[in-house]
């Protein structure tokens, strides 16, 4: 979609041209020149303007740089003409050219596999720059790319994205330098006891695909950081059968994995200098000859027998295999994330995504990043009142808590009990960041995570 032009020729291009408002720029004052424009007559945000014979190309649109700062959606207009672009990239001021390119990509990113007439975007985009920005352009494009692939996962539904596809779609990040990717199946995860997350597998006709990703940027140290990401390919809620209403978009249920896929692409791409491993636990959770039901009691990997009070609460299950399975790999650090709560929905909207954490510290230093990134945050409790909860008679522990108070926190607190030595471990739980059924899959906290690592 990008191609890079030498110069640029005021009187010669004829495609439509983007510049900013930065009216210090001589190329952009030359321009509001030629079409006899102020400043003050631009309205806020972007402007498209017609040259009406005053300059070689058809239209000149203006953008607000402040808007790209800010990272709204700054260049909507520009993507509803649908024609192929010229971006004068060194009107742009430095800081913000890496939000530009990632958000030239994010925002011609469209669902459209599935329509059968395609609804046009653009194409082509050019840009000219003299300056030395090739690497902060690359970066752009890889995140705003990591962030669409993301999208499309999530976007896709189950009877095309299954676990093994998911596992497919993993094996393929195995291409980029210091990758390597391992998938075990059914008998793997069996000889492994990884009774929570094969529980929650039984009523299904797939098998479950455990996705081991692991990136080695640094090898002068043996710390690694374990991404854990929610794969449940769909959430029909099994036996605790979830409502009409309740069940369309939970193909979004594997929203987390798509998220870590998303955020180590990135890694890897940029080669940034740490060690870095993705851990997905995949299968979706249905009705099933031989589906689990209330009562029945699981033993996880860890040993830690576990009663069941709602099968609709599979993510914790799946999660607790995936940590243990992260330890036992090395993980020195954890961050998972997951579609995990309703409950996080009720409690902080579409808004912020709800973070868990047993190390402030740690929870800390992303959260600064997770501003830089502008993707927000909050911060919500666990303690041992919600770990209380958790007591059962029958079992170590059950999955859900007596009351429906405090849900995010109660599954937060489930989560923990399978992190060892405290080990720092972060949890995010995105149900409400993640999907929206009227725009699809977010891509949120890909970029947090990617940034996370980068020095
Ligand atoms: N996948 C859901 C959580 C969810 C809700 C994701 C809304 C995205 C949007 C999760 O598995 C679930 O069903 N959680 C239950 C837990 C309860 C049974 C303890 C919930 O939140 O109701
Ligand atoms: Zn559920
Ligand atoms: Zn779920």
């Amino acid at each position: 979609m990008f191609h890079k032009q030498k110069t640029f020729d005021l009187n010669k291009e004829t495609k439509t041209c983007v510049i900013t408002n930065n009216t210090e720029n001589s190329l952009v004052k030359e321009v509001f020149k030629q079409l006899d424009i102020q400043s003050e007559d631009l309205e806020k945000g972007t402007n498209v303007i017609y040259t009406l014979g005053k300059l070689p190309m058809k239209k000149v649109v203006i953008v607000d740089e402040d808007k790209l700062i800010e990272n709204t959606n700054g260049m909507d207009k520009i993507f509803k003409l649908k024609e192929d672009l010229l971006i004068l990239v060194d009107t742009f001021k430095e800081n913000i050219i890496f939000n530009l390119f990632e958000t030239l990509t994010t925002a011609s990113y469209r669902f459209i596999k599935f329509k059968s007439k395609d609804d046009e975007a653009i194409e082509n985009v050019y840009y000219t720059t003299e300056r030395q920005l090739d690497d902060t352009i690359h970066e752009g494009i890889v995140y705003g790319e990591a962030v669409n692939h993301t999208k499309q996962l999530v976007n896709t539904p189950y009877n095309y994205l299954n676990a093994f596809k998911l596992a497919d779609y993993a094996q393929t990040l195995g291409d980029l330098e210091h990758v390597d990717v391992k998938v075990y199946g059914k008998a793997e995860c069996e000889a492994m006891n990884m009774g929570a997350f094969l529980g929650v597998n039984k009523g299904s006709k797939d098998e479950p695909q455990l996705i081991h990703i692991q990136y080695r940027g640094n090898s002068h140290n043996q710390d690694i950081t374990a991404l854990i990401g929610k794969g449940v390919m769909y959430d029909t809620g099994g036996y605790s059968l979830k409502t009409t209403t309740g069940m369309p978009s939970m193909k979004c249920d594997m929203a987390g994995a798509a998220t870590v896929l998303g955020a180590i692409e990135v890694i890897a791409r940029l080669k940034y200098p740490h060690n870095v491993d993705v851990v997905i636990a995949a299968t979706d959770n249905r009705i099933g000859d031989d589906a689990i039901v209330p009562d029945d009691i699981l033993t996880a990997a860890n040993g830690t027998t576990i009663e069941i009070i709602s099968t609709d609460a599979e993510g914790r299950l799946t999660l607790a295999d995936a940590l243990w399975f992260a330890q036992k790999e090395g993980a020195t650090k954890m961050i998972d994330v997951a579609t995990l709560t309703g409950a996080v929905v009720g409690a902080l909207g579409k808004e912020y995504t709800g973070a868990f954490t047993n190390n402030q510290a740690f929870l800390d230093t992303l959260k600064q990043t997770s501003e830089q990134a502008k993707e927000k945050i909050w911060q919500l409790p666990i303690t041992q009142g919600y770990h209380d909860e958790l007591k059962s008679f029958s079992a170590d522990i059950k999955n859900s808590g007596g009351s429906r108070l405090a849900g995010a926190s109660v599954a937060a607190a489930f989560l923990e009990k399978f992190v060892e030595n405290d080990v720092p471990w972060i949890h995010l739980d995105i149900a409400g960041t993640a999907f929206e059924s009227k725009t699809g899959g977010s891509g949120v906290m890909v970029k947090t995570l990617a940034q996370f690592f980068k020095a």
